[in-house]
């Protein structure tokens, strides 16, 4: 009852590891070993950088919330493709991507299109990143005008690579941010279906502070976890009403748990995914999170997740 065939893709469950966990591509068996279906790997750089200095990342207990200003620490896109070269994934296998910090802004399209180029025989999709609070400039790609002129290049570069290898181009998908009001929302979303996405991912962290204790909200970076989770479902919400059914949206942030993920998945998310719940409970939560689903469906007599999919967007 959780399975679902994307982009000509098996997801065995809706569930994923959300992007930065695994920046390098390191952890992929182990984490399909715990129940995930899809991991999302990166944020990956062209070129191999350090990211931000130390502390660059904090806890904030109370809330079940996490602080990161890591500023995308990458080994780069030949690091990369070399590990992955000899992994098997047991599962959907996403590369995130993003522009090398000393690249001007104006130029970030051609960062994203080498890093398809680069890495194309290894990912079985790629997401956009232009939603990172911690590049300096790189959110202002997410704008309708930006950002359908990047996804135009990248989905170029991206048949290019397909031609090349003889094989489909892979889904390229879009990671926006939940700090847009909800007219931005629906016209990026429009600009990206227009560029030619295939699925938006919504939302990577928040600058918001909202409710959080002065010495935390002073910290620089994004937010995420537990604060996060009613502003990502409304964003989720949004993209629905925008969308429908055309394009899949993968719903990420403050989920960690079964109702989380119902509520998530009601509101118009096709899959979904996770991080700061699983640094706070550990290994068992995918596992847990798809017998909760399981059990839903026991209760509720759904045999697909199409049949509550987007069911209380309005
Ligand atoms: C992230 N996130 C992230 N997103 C992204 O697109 N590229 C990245 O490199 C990172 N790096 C990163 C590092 C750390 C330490 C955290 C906590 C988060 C954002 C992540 O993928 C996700 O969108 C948000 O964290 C919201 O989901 P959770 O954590 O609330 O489940």
């Amino acid at each position: 009852r959780l399975r679902q065939r994307l982009w000509g893709l098996p997801f065995a469950n809706p569930l994923g590891v959300a992007a930065g966990l695994d920046k390098d591509g390191e952890a992929t068996a182990g984490l399909f070993a715990l129940g995930f279906a899809h991991v999302e790997v990166g944020t990956v750089t062209f070129r191999p950088q350090p990211g931000n200095d130390r502390p660059r990342v904090w806890r904030v207990i109370d809330h079940a919330a996490v602080i990161n200003a890591m500023g995308f620490p990458s080994r780069g896109s030949a690091d990369v493709r070399q590990r992955l070269l000899r992994a098997s994934p047991a599962g959907v296998l996403g590369i995130n991507i993003g522009k090398n910090r000393d690249t001007p802004i104006e130029q970030a399209a051609d960062d994203y299109a080498a890093l398809v180029a680069a890495l194309f025989d290894v990912a079985h999709y790629f997401t956009i990143n232009v939603s990172s609070p911690n590049t300096p400039g790189l959110r202002s790609l997410q704008h309708a005008g930006e950002l359908s002129a990047l996804v135009r290049q990248v989905v170029s570069a991206n048949k290019q690579a397909a031609a090349l290898a003889e094989r489909d181009p892979k889904p390229i998908l879009v990671k926006i941010s939940p700090d847009m009001t909800d007219d931005e929302i629906a016209a990026t979303a429009e600009a990206a279906v227009a560029g030619g996405v295939s699925g938006i991912v919504a939302t990577n962290t928040t600058t918001s502070r909202a409710g959080l204790a002065e010495t935390f909200a002073s910290l620089p970076g994004g937010l995420s976890g537990a604060p996060l989770r009613a502003q990502a479902n409304h964003v989720v919400r949004v993209l629905y009403r925008t969308l429908g059914n055309r394009i899949p949206i993968i719903g990420v942030g403050g989920i960690s748990s079964g109702v989380d993920a119902l509520e998530r998945i009601r509101s118009g998310a096709t899959l979904l995914q996770l991080y700061t719940a699983f640094t706070y409970q550990g290994p068992g939560l995918a596992g847990q999170i798809l017998r909760d689903l399981s059990a839903d469906a026991d209760r509720n007599g759904w045999l697909s997740l199409n049949e509550i999919i987007g069911s209380e967007a309005r």
